[in-house]
């Protein structure tokens, strides 16, 4: 098993800083039991919207609620102490103005302890990115497929597979590293435009469904543990089969039950 040789968590700039160095490892966490687990064989922790769909069974991530990515990510800061944890803004709650943005984000920041936030944005957003991070606020934006932006986009659609999307996206790529983003997360960007925004940006490129181009991955941890139910797309590999586990645990258990074959408390306690 490969661990981190890090007694204290990872912070921004050290994440930065790793850009040619190594490649970054990261996965998503919304709960303390799996965050315990997690936190010693990743950099970072994104607490992400995602969570809508994962924790809470719901159809998109466009529901998730401000106070409800404060207490998750509340959660991963508080039962972890080695990753960098970053909290996934929701939808709505920064995309109004300059103004809303950071009121929420520091709320975020201020209520959770987590590092930094990361936001779906693109040219048009970009003005909020360097707004955030020029009071004190690190961004990780995340452009190519925005969930967020399901609706518009009339599904989860593949970017950067036109000679015009692959422009579109090194011109978000530009317009939010020069806004001060501090790591640029490519969701279901086509093999040469991650390579071409990878080679072409000074900090670091996390992909998910964005070819091994760069300069570290992200997956959806219940997704790789076999959790993610129909939603989980299909570049992802699916490492155990922890619901198979479950089911089997849970079953032995409820024949032991049903058998009287449960330990009783006299058992436990020693009485
Ligand atoms: O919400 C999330 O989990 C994400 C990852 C898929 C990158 O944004």
């Amino acid at each position: 098993m490969s661990t981190h040789t890090r007694d204290k968590r990872l912070t921004v700039p050290q994440l930065v800083a790793m850009k040619d160095q190594r490649r970054i490892v990261s996965l998503t966490a919304y709960s303390s039991t799996l965050a315990k687990v997690i936190d010693p064989l990743v950099d970072f922790l994104l607490v992400g919207d995602s969570t809508a769909m994962v924790g809470y069974g719901r159809p998109s991530t466009l529901s998730m609620r401000l106070h409800e990515t404060i207490a998750h990510t509340r959660a991963v800061v508080d039962s972890t102490r080695l990753a960098c944890v970053i909290a996934d803004m929701p939808f709505g709650s920064y995309q109004e103005s300059h103004e809303q943005a950071f009121r929420n984000c520091a709320q975020v920041l201020s209520r959770t302890g987590c590092a930094a936030v990361k936001l779906e944005t693109n040219q048009a957003l970009a003005g909020t990115v360097a707004f955030l991070v020029a009071r004190g606020i690190p961004v990780m934006a995340h452009i190519g497929l925005m969930p967020q932006f399901v609706n518009l986009m009339g599904g989860y659609k593949a970017q950067g597979l036109t000679e015009e999307s692959g422009r579109t996206l090194m011109a978000d790529a530009r317009a939010n590293l020069e806004a001060g983003a501090f790591s640029l997360l490519l969701e279901g960007v086509a093999e040469p435009v991650a390579r071409a925004i990878t080679a072409a940006s000074d900090k670091p490129t996390i992909g998910i469904g964005a070819s091994p181009a760069c300069d570290g991955q992200i997956l959806v941890t219940e997704d790789l543990l076999g959790l993610g139910g129909e939603h989980v797309p299909r570049f992802v590999q699916q490492y155990a089969d922890v619901a198979e586990v479950i089911r089997h645990a849970c079953t032995r258990y409820a024949e032991d039950v049903r058998d009287g074959v449960f330990p009783s408390l006299q058992h436990c306690y020693g009485v």
